[in-house]
């Protein structure tokens, strides 16, 4: 039995950085995607980005969220989608501390208006979420499986996560809206081979990774490092980074078990990651070493709210949906590096 519904997925925050490369994975497996996206945090460009490398052009509907009538027309006119892979949000740790209500009324408002036209289409709906390891806070043991206990969030973007996990765990209890599939994500880096789509971080970086290449290309004098007196191998702290087009394609093999209804129940949780720990020293090196180059850094205070160390236990991800990563830290790094270079024109 199939239906045409079944292939029409509707990407929000499609235009955004692991929205895009979510999209071109879907595009190329078959699906027929609509982007929903606001451009908060984004830019309609990616779209000729996506264009390029798929040769298909996703449509795109702009449309925040927030606004239940836009979310309610959009669901109107495209009552045939067959899944929703949710990306919309806002992710800047520290700016959510400064403005927390913002990001509960988008990032949590956004979940609710999703799902109250969802419950309309009288149908259980695959969606995938996009979470973060950021819910494990300081686990006590590592790696880390998706058992460790959820600890408080150190700040309202990570309690957005939680929340919203927990929304949607509610929802599948009582109604057969949505079929559930949390993605908790390790830390996302790298851009597209094609080069056509990447990271664009609006202002200055907080991340490791855009921070090191926006060095490198004359944007910053040096990083600083936030601490190297950690208990790890070399003081720093330690992250488990994924190359953004492995990430991306278990987007599409979580929506294959959803349609395929391989799921043992109507909510999952899987971490995604390498399963590798990577000190920040050592993402310097990496650099170093894949761009040839020497970077200016300097070892400054710790960061408040940073975990000592996060990697991911994969074997969740690895045996039950059957993906695994392929790509290596250098490709990751170096690809990040490529992308900055393209888009300065260096
Ligand atoms: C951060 C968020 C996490 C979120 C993720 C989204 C915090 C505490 N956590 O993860 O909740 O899901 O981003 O992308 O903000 N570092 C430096 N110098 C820099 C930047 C980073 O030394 O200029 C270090 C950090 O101390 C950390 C590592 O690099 O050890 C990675 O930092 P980052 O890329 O910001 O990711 P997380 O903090 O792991």
């Amino acid at each position: 039995m199939s239906h045409s519904y079944l292939k029409k997925i509707l990407v929000t925050g499609g235009l955004g950085f692991i929205g895009s490369h979510t999209v071109v994975e879907l595009q190329q497996q078959g699906f027929e995607v609509i982007i929903i996206d606001d451009l908060s945090n984004s830019s309609k460009e990616v779209l000729n980005g996506i264009t390029a490398i798929t040769q298909q052009t996703p449509a795109f509907a702009e449309i925040d969220l927030k606004d239940k009538q836009a979310v309610s027309a959009f669901f109107s006119n495209h009552s045939d989608i067959g899944g929703i892979i949710h990306f919309a949000a806002y992710k800047a740790v520290g700016e959510s501390v400064e403005k927390p209500l913002q990001y509960y009324d988008n990032n949590l408002g956004g979940i609710v208006n999703l799902l109250l036209e969802a419950e309309k289409l009288n149908r259980s709906l695959p969606f995938i979420f996009s979470s973060s390891c950021t819910v494990y806070g300081q686990a006590d043991a590592l790696p880390i499986t998706e058992d460790a206990p959820i600890k408080k969030a150190n700040s309202p973007y990570g309690n957005t996560k939680q929340i919203g996990e927990e929304i949607l765990f509610d929802v599948t209890q009582s109604k057969d809206i949505v079929n559930v599939i949390s993605l908790r994500y390790f830390n996302p880096i790298g851009a597209h081979p094609s080069l056509e789509i990447g990271e664009l971080p609006i202002g200055k970086p907080q991340n490791l990774v855009p921070f090191i290449t926006q060095t490198a290309a004359g944007l910053h004098d040096k990083l600083t490092i936030f601490g190297d007196d950690y208990p790890t191998t070399d003081g720093t702290c330690v992250r488990d980074y994924i190359h953004v087009v492995d990430l991306s394609k278990a987007h599409v093999v979580a929506l294959q078990r959803l349609l395929n209804q391989k799921q043992t129940s109507n909510y999952e949780v899987f971490n995604l990651g390498t399963g590798t720990g990577s000190s920040v020293l050592e993402v310097v090196q990496s650099f170093e070493r894949t761009s040839g180059r020497s970077l200016a850094y300097e070892i400054g205070p710790r960061r408040t709210g940073d975990v000592i160390a996060a990697y991911a236990d994969t074997s969740k991800a690895n045996n039950e949906l059957g993906w695994k990563t392929e790509k290596t830290l250098d490709e990751a790094v170096d690809s990040a590096w490529k992308w900055e270079q393209k888009i300065r024109g260096i």
